[in-house]
């Protein structure tokens, strides 16, 4: 099983962190391909708890090979910050590569999330601030700066001047705010030179040559499906591409060595930000899903928003990822309901629509259409074995499995390492 890729399936926050750690020790290398700093993974391992950003969630397993590709943008500051946390409490992050093609993220581009966020007004997104759209803006704009770039002084300050010349004529003259110098940003970014060095490389040849000699690599979206800045609820999205594609262009692997994509998908769903969420609660049950799921956002502490169930998402998702294994996250959380509602299908302008509405005006005001099935009120926190779950816990999982068209093999029934049950081996 040489490489597999885990992507979340609805609007973020699944638990693909705890998903990733599950695979810990049977792979070797663990790559974040997609998004930077926006990411908030938290992996409960006994009594410890570990919130990742920049890192991929497989670092905390020993021996894994953690890799930062090319597809990610890197907030130098984050990622020395969360390695010197990490080591303190005792995780090798020796062993990290990061591809000399990533992008960085700067003063400018976590200022220019900000102010832009402030001038869209209604139409504001709720970004993380954490300059992830405007360093992927620079990407597409060819006026990025690489981490290669760092080790060349001269080129370093040229394309910083090529980027800050647009820059400070946009904030200054539109945003009301303080140009910024050149130097600062090259002092900023050269301060970090002789510690990013020696983990900087050729991240897509060490990563090929690893599939070669039989290693098995796990690529870890950040992000999810719905927020993929293509196939997500635009412009309700992050920049990149959180789906499985992203993957191939985000690490320089090529689609035909993937072999397995797992989807991590919430018992329930949430988002966080703005942007259209037909099963989105406002009532008591909303407040119970929050409550029960401490649904607070590990990146920003915001309250998610939460809902249920939405089956034409998950399939949706399936399609446009090619998921070949669900995990499904969090079904402790629904513990306690007597009924529990999953959206099978939408009402849009009074005609059933059972797959993802081609037009985003269409999902804004799609209408879930409900099946309600029974819930259980027995605490499944301890159980292991698919068998032994309540029959109501058993049957809905059964039929969330149908409704989202491809077999669930791994179900979640508590944030810790241990609490999940396992029906299909992930990696066999
Ligand atoms: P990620 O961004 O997809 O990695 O997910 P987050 O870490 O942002 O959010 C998932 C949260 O749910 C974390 O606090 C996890 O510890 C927690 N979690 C993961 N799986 C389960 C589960 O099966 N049951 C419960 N109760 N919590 C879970
Ligand atoms: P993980 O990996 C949930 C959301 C933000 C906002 C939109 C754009 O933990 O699942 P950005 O800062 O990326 O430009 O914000 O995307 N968002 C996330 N929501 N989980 C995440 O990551 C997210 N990363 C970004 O809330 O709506
Ligand atoms: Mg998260």
């Amino acid at each position: 099983m040489p490489a597999i890729v885990l992507i979340g399936a609805q609007w973020g926050d699944e638990g693909k962190g705890k998903a990733t750690d599950l695979l810990g020790s049977r792979i070797d290398y663990v790559v974040k391909f997609n998004g930077g700093n926006n990411a908030g993974h938290t992996v409960v391992i006994g009594d410890q708890k570990y919130a990742l950003h920049l890192l991929p969630s497989g670092i905390l397993t020993d021996g894994v090979v953690p890799v930062i590709s090319n597809g990610v943008v890197i907030d130098l500051a984050v990622l020395f910050d969360e390695l010197d946390t990490l080591s303190s409490r005792g995780v090798d992050v020796s062993r990290l590569r990061v591809s000399a093609n990533a992008h960085v993220i700067t003063s400018y581009h976590r200022t220019l999330d900000k102010v832009t966020e402030r001038f869209l007004g209604k139409r504001q997104i709720g970004t993380t601030g954490r300059g992830i759209g405007p360093t992927y803006a620079d990407k597409i704009n060819r006026l990025g700066i690489r981490i290669q770039d760092l080790f060349d002084e001269n080129i370093l300050r040229q394309k910083v001047e090529g980027a800050l010349f647009q820059k400070n004529q946009l904030l200054t003259k539109v945003y009301n705010r303080r140009a910024v110098g050149i130097d600062e940003i090259v002092d900023d970014l050269l301060s970090y030179v002789d510690r990013l060095r020696p983990m900087v490389g050729d991240t897509a040849l060490e990563l090929n040559r690893a599939l070669d000699d039989g290693k098995t690599v796990l690529f870890e979206g950040g992000q999810a499906t719905m927020l993929d800045v293509d196939h997500g609820t635009y412009p309700f999205v992050t920049s990149s591409n959180a789906t499985s594609g992203g993957a191939a262009t985000g690490s320089g692997i090529a689609p035909n060595r993937m072999e397995r994509v797992i989807g991590v998908v919430k018992a329930y769903t949430t988002r966080v930000g703005a942007g259209p969420f037909p099963t989105e609660l406002f009532d008591e049950w909303g407040d119970f899903l929050v409550d029960n799921g401490a649904e607070f956002g590990t990146t920003t502490g915001r309250r998610r928003r939460a809902g249920w169930f939405d089956a034409p998402i998950a399939r949706y998702s399936q399609r446009i990822n090619g998921v070949t294994d669900f995990v499904l996250t969090k079904l402790d959380v629904l513990t306690g309901l007597e009924k529990i509602p999953v959206c099978v299908a939408y009402e849009v302008d009074g005609v059933r629509v059972d797959e993802m509405p081609v037009s985003q005006s269409d999902f804004h005001h799609a209408k879930p259409i409900y099946e309600d099935l029974p819930g259980w009120s027995e605490d499944i926190t301890g159980i292991r074995d698919f068998d032994d779950l309540p029959k109501n816990a058993q049957d809905y999982v059964l039929r969330i499995e149908e409704l989202s068209g491809e077999r669930i093999s791994a179900i979640g029934v508590g944030p810790g390492r241990e609490a999940i049950v396992v029906r299909h081996d992930l990696l066999g």
